[in-house]
């Protein structure tokens, strides 16, 4: 049904445009581990994703706006039953919709900023490495003397290039921010420092936001990236105005949408991608964790391990994993998020609602 209109896939997730100017994702059941994309596929696992990044769009929805819409399957059938009457036919039964339910995201479209903004509230991967370096993170210099994985200060704000396919992403200054947003859009020259300290001032409040809620059940956000984008506003005059300005329709009915003008003033901040997931962060498990070295990852150590212990170069393709590794990283997930939103998978899977 939406074969018509797909546009592209990530590692994890299918992205289609629907006429009336709207986006969706499909988040598949897919799994990367040191950046293969697996053979096997971990069954609900883009449910998961999908479900924890709903609530977290509800419940930041006070600090920043999002490009949620609409999760609702049937949105989608009407839309394309609309859209085959329009043209003069009668819709053909369109069938049940259950394989794409609790999978997906109607979305406003936007223009992907080229950076991975992170923040940190521990010290881990990538941010131990150059610290044990230099004793920085992302030229941020902290105290010494902190060991791996110890909790940090104060959460800090440490950014990475979004890196082409394959590649791994580049960890940045903010100044180095600065002039990659600058290149990246020309007609921004001057404005790209208080566009940046616009990203760092709310993917900093959204992590500390959630690494409350999170440690509240038991889990430590040790880090995680947001992505954002630019979304038109018709409205000159706001470049990222408050929650509750209304964005203009990005485009007419039957179009695809309009290519967004170069940057701010016309566009607005909205918080795309998705949010505060097993894939996106690390979570880890508060009851065992202990600092000065690596900790298990809440979710993907299950596999991990198992792969570790296998002979495999960590080049594509991976290995086929057996049943009982599959059902145990599809257990930790659901465990993630059952703990974090409090409600649960089961009902999630059969009502499509986030509710205990
Ligand atoms: N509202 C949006 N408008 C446009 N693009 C979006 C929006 N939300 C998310 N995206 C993009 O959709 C893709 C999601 O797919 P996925 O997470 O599988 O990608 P990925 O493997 O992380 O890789 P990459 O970001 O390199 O494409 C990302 O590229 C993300 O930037
Ligand atoms: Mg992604």
């Amino acid at each position: 049904m939406l074969a018509e209109s797909y546009l592209r896939s990530g590692k994890v997730r299918d992205l289609y445009s629907i006429n009336d100017g709207r986006m969706v994702l499909v988040a598949s059941d897919r799994i990367s581990a040191f950046d293969v994309v697996l053979p096997s596929t971990i069954p609900d696992k883009g449910r998961v994703l999908t479900g924890l990044s709903r609530f977290w769009f509800a419940e930041t929805a006070s600090i920043m706006r999002n490009h949620l819409l609409d999760t609702d399957p049937s949105v989608l059938a009407d839309t394309l039953r609309a859209e085959i009457r329009a043209a003069g036919h009668e819709p053909p039964d369109l069938g049940p919709l259950d394989a794409i339910r609790g999978r997906i995201m109607i979305c406003r479209p936007a223009s992907v900023i080229p950076i991975e903004a992170v923040v940190r509230g521990y010290l881990a991967g990538s941010g131990w490495k150059e610290y044990r370096e230099r004793g920085t993170v992302c030229g941020i210099r902290l105290p010494a003397g902190l060991r791996e994985s110890d909790r940090l200060p104060e959460p800090i704000f440490t950014p990475a290039t979004k890196a082409e396919q394959g590649e791994h992403d580049q960890n940045i200054t903010f100044d180095g921010m600065i002039d990659h947003l600058a290149a990246w859009r020309r007609g921004m020259t001057g404005f790209s420092g208080p566009f940046a300290e616009a990203i760092r001032d709310r993917a900093l409040r959204l992590y500390r936001y959630g690494a409350a809620v999170a440690e509240r059940k038991g889990i430590l956000l040790a880090d995680t990236k947001f992505e954002f984008g630019l979304a038109m506003t018709g409205d000159p005059d706001a470049p990222f105005g408050p929650p509750e300005e209304r964005i203009a329709p990005i485009s007419r009915v039957g179009r695809r949408p309009e290519p967004i003008p170069p940057g701010p003033p016309e566009s607005i901040m909205i918080l795309i991608d998705e949010v505060m997931t097993p894939d996106s962060s690390r979570f880890w498990d508060a009851a065992t964790y202990a600092p000065d070295g690596p900790q298990a990852s809440f979710d993907k150590q299950f596999v991990r391990d198992w792969l570790e212990a296998q002979r495999w170069d960590k080049t594509a393709p991976g290995p086929e994993l057996p049943p009982d590794v599959i059902e145990g990283t599809r257990a930790r997930y659901v465990e993630a998020f059952e703990r974090i939103t409090g409600a649960s998978f089961t009902r999630y899977l059969e009502e499509d609602v986030i509710a205990r």
